[in-house]
């Protein structure tokens, strides 16, 4: 009877440690799911910067039109500027900017039509919407952070809000008129 005891001792703590320790894994994959997005962006490892490069059909993307697709596991936006767009975008060298870029020092090749960034706020890194996206469409140009607020012009220019950064420009060449390669 003792012996029945013991046993039946050990599987309640084997029970409370199961459950215990399910409770821990599950604690654990949830923090790990919100820790790994914020470390891939902020820290992101060798094979990821090795990753190789992406290339984009931009003579498939019309005036006004913006693609988001990926590039090295980050957000990437590729965006058609329309003549109002470049002119809006012209009109301001971003001499008095918060980091002054003109658009010509964000577009590459003289193609200051195609508007190339990461889809990645510099304040903490969530996804900027476009200006036909959420509940601020049509409010304003550019990109519009919507956990802090910051909002870019269209050239991806920061102007208001906390975000320190212009939307990064990656590396990226045309490889042929229609298609550019990042990375
Ligand atoms: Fe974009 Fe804070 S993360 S404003």
């Amino acid at each position: 009877t003792a012996a029945m005891s013991d046993t039946d001792t050990d599987e309640g703590v084997r029970r409370r440690d199961w459950i215990h320790i399910a409770a821990l894994s599950t604690a654990g994959v949830g923090a790990a799911s919100v820790l790994i997005p914020l470390v891939s962006q902020m820290a992101p490892s060798a094979d990821v910067l090795a990753a190789s490069s992406t290339e984009v059909d931009v003579g498939a993307i019309q005036p006004g039109q913006s693609i988001k697709t990926t590039f090295r596991k980050q957000p990437l936006f590729v965006k058609r500027l329309t003549p109002e767009e470049i002119a809006e975008a012209k009109a301001d060298d971003g001499a008095n900017m918060r980091d002054p870029q003109t658009l010509a020092e964000r577009t590459k090749e003289g193609n200051e039509d195609i508007l190339v960034t990461m889809g990645v706020c510099t304040h903490l890194g969530c996804v900027p919407l476009g200006a036909a996206e959420g509940e601020n469409k049509g409010e304003f140009g550019g990109y519009f952070c919507p956990c802090h607020g910051s909002h870019y012009d269209v050239a991806g220019r920061i102007r208001k809000g906390p975000a320190p950064l212009n939307l990064a420009v990656p590396e990226y060449s045309f490889k042929t008129d229609a298609v550019i390669r990042v990375g």
